[in-house]
């Protein structure tokens, strides 16, 4: 790569938390990334909504365009760096303007790009423009190159993970604090862990569009966001929480993303996963993503998912390989050769553990039992859990069961509410073999 005294010229919209650690990178490292990059890499202009706000970074070499998609078109701007956020308004827009206007685009924006990746995509190839999005997933942690360049001779089997910071703080310090989901709500909402909407969080949407987007990677085909089965962790109880680590599990807001013959399979819901596991040992807003490839087996990627250092690492990381020359399809083949999705109907069986109280009287766990033997589900484990002596007339009961279909399951669930035997709502929770 022969050096080159032309800079890379970035337009940057967007001076939040991973604007303004896009420009401190960029003024800290200037050396480093230009030796790195074989030429300089400058910002000329910038974009926010309040030019009056105190941002902690210096920006007084930066033209300031009001308008997102006004900096997007500026002749003086080769990379469009959009960091503001949004799956439509100015995000969507400037993002438009920008590939139409010739330029590439490296932006964070998950939303954005589960919401339209395949339109914008097909936009960029066909203006022979890039868009890439390391930033947009998982954070810091290099996920999207693994896919796109690490792997890309393997056939992809599963992609999971634990892609969501904020719940996995709610769930883990749920786990060592023994606080109930409300009040470590409120604590993250203190600290400023959650979205501006909470339930693109808690909701599981933030998770979902990721994994979204490393399943299009993964598995050649269009982003199909909207096909992602959604569970967010809101119904998570400390309840749950404590029995299933009495048995050896943790729960996890888990991603899992796999091509089976029945087609798509995309989940992020809550799910127990061995208390041991890569997976079940992850703590606070760390991010896990494992990777599952015909060749290399299993690669198990770990670190910051959010936060201003490691996001605007990602985002340089791509802006260096523009500035390299670096120029991939943005989901690792030419859009135009991606694949409709068609999703599968139904997850893969697995075991599940289910939670009930019951009336403590005679026959009743019997009735439960002839519940799931007709549903065709096979019993692993069972325990009931009242005290010797204790006077309290109903009793909790825990069962494990061997793999079942989740329709089996709903169709146990529902025979046991005819039971009579039902105190309350049973829980009914995956658990994955990761
Ligand atoms: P943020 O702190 O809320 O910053 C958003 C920035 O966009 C602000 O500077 C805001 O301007 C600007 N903005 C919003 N609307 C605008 C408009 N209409 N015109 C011009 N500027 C506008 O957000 P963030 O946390 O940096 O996140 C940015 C993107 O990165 C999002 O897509 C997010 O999902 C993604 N991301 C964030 C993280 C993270 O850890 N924060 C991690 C991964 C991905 P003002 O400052 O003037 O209000
Ligand atoms: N809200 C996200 C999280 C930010 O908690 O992981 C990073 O995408």
């Amino acid at each position: 790569m022969p050096a080159s005294a032309t800079p890379l010229r970035l337009g940057l919209a967007g001076l939040g938390t991973v604007g303004i650690g896009v420009v401190k990178i960029v003024q800290r490292h200037a050396d480093l990334i230009a030796a790195r990059a074989g030429r300089p890499v400058v910002i000329t202009a910038v974009s926010a909504r309040d030019r009056t706000k105190n941002r902690d970074a210096d920006l007084s070499d930066y033209e300031w365009e009001t308008d997102p998609v006004a900096l997007a078109r500026r002749a003086d701007v080769d990379v469009f760096v959009e960091v503001m956020g949004g799956h439509e308004g100015p995000a969507r827009d400037a993002t438009e303007a920008a590939i139409a206007a010739g330029k590439d685009v490296v932006t964070a924006n998950k939303a954005l790009l589960a919401h339209h990746g395949q339109a914008l995509a097909e936009a960029a190839e066909a203006a022979g423009r890039v868009i890439r999005f390391e930033a947009a997933v998982a954070g810091g942690i290099p996920v999207i190159k693994a896919l796109t360049e690490g792997l890309a001779g393997n056939r992809m089997t599963r992609v999971m993970g634990v892609m969501n910071g904020t719940c996995n703080y709610i769930l883990t310090r749920m786990q060592n604090a023994g606080l109930p989901y409300e009040v470590v709500f409120e604590e993250a909402r203190q600290l400023g862990y959650l979205e501006a909407d909470p339930n693109l969080d808690v909701g599981g949407i933030d998770a979902g569009h990721k994994l979204s987007l490393l399943a299009a990677i993964a598995f050649g085909t269009k982003v199909a966001f909207d096909h992602v089965e959604l569970q967010g962790i809101g119904d998570v109880s400390i309840e749950d929480i404590q029995l299933a680590d009495d048995m050896g599990y943790h729960i996890k807001l888990l991603g899992v993303a796999q091509m089976t013959g029945r087609g798509l399979e995309q989940r992020m819901t809550p799910c127990l996963v061995p208390a041991e596991s890569p997976l079940g040992q992850l703590q606070g807003g760390t991010n896990m993503v494992v990777l599952e490839g015909d060749s290399v087996g299993q690669i198990v990627m770990r670190g910051p998912g959010a936060g201003e250092g490691p996001t605007a690492s990602a985002v340089m990381a791509d802006v260096i390989d523009l500035a390299r020359g670096t120029r991939l399809s943005t989901f690792g083949q030419p859009a135009a050769t991606l694949k409709e999705a068609v999703p599968a109907r139904s997850a893969t069986p697995a075991p599940y553990y289910l939670r009930m109280t019951l009336l403590d009287k005679p026959g009743a766990l019997a009735k439960i039992a002839t519940c799931i033997g007709e549903a065709g589900i096979s019993i692993d484990q069972m325990r009931q859990l009242n005290q010797p002596g204790e006077a309290d007339e109903k009793a909790v009961v825990l069962i494990v069961t061997h793999k079942a279909a989740p329709a089996d399951i709903a169709h146990a669930m529902a025979g046991f509410a005819a039971t009579g035997v039902l105190v309350g709502q049973p829980v009914a929770i995956r658990i994955e073999e990761v």
